[in-house]
């Protein structure tokens, strides 16, 4: 039953995986200081090197294959009980899934998942699981497959969709996001005037002029226990 619920909706970033053991990209000790975006995460990259892009992804996969949600995860997830919560993430692990999200829009892709390199819309992707990947791997039709990883230059499919659920919000919150990757970072854009909106992130994050955050300067964990109560107190009687 969601149709007395209050929507939640919830942009969440690489921060909230942090916990989890996830580094994110721009933080010290963040994957930009291992590697460079050009050789990793850009299409440019993939067919200049896609072994080394291949086996990057496959690292991942066996990382995320032991990790587990933390507490920002798992709160999101017992929120449904009370909201109708709509999980829309920059992150490509599965983490608000394996705390038992159910609805859950992935911008930038999935690891478990792999794709023909000409179906850029992702709607021939497929679940692969934890397993590797070979970088000159085919499908049954003979077409050449890639991870199904929204890279910096590629279109992001799922942002109308996205942008539709954040128009559609009662209450809204950014979690472990530093808001400049776009477009994902412009869906506050589309936040009606008036919503209650909440800024979950440890580090200071500019928002744009004129909209109005309860920032709540914790890690993710703290901070979404914190929102929880909050949110618990104001709407659930
Ligand atoms: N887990 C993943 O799937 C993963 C990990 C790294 C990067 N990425 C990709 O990299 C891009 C980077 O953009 P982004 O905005 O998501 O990440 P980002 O690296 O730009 O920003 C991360 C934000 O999280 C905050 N943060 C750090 N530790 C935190 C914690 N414990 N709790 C809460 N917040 C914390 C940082 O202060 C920062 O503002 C995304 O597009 C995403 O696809 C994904």
């Amino acid at each position: 039953m969601t149709e007395n619920k209050k929507r939640l909706v919830v942009l969440t970033g690489a921060g909230i995986s942090a916990e989890s053991g996830f580094k994110t990209f721009r933080d010290s000790g963040g994957l930009w200081e291992t590697y460079s975006v050009e050789d990793v995460a850009s299409i440019q990259g993939w067919y200049r090197n896609p072994k080394l892009m291949t086996d990057f992804y496959n690292d991942l996969r066996v990382q995320l294959e032991h990790a587990q949600p933390n507490e920002g995860h798992k709160i999101l997830s017992e929120l449904q009980e009370y909201f109708d919560v709509r999980i829309i993430t920059q992150n490509v692990d599965n983490l608000h899934e394996k705390a038992g999200s159910k609805y859950v829009i992935h911008l930038h892709g999935e690891l478990t998942k792999a794709r023909p390199v000409n179906d850029d819309d992702g709607l021939r992707a497929v679940d692969i699981g934890y397993r590797k990947m070979e970088y000159d791997e085919r499908d049954s039709e003979g077409e050449l497959m890639r991870p199904h990883i929204v890279w910096f230059g590629e279109s992001v499919p799922l942002i109308s969709e996205a942008a539709r659920q954040v128009r559609n919000a009662d209450i809204f919150a950014v979690i472990g996001s530093s808001l400049v990757v776009y477009p994902a970072a412009g869906l506050v854009h589309d936040l009606r005037g008036g919503t209650k909106a909440y800024l979950i992130d440890p580090k200071e994050v500019s928002v744009p002029v004129g909209l109005k955050f309860r920032v709540i300067r914790e890690v993710a964990s703290k901070g979404c226990a914190i929102m929880r109560d909050e949110l618990l107190k104001e709407f659930v009687s």
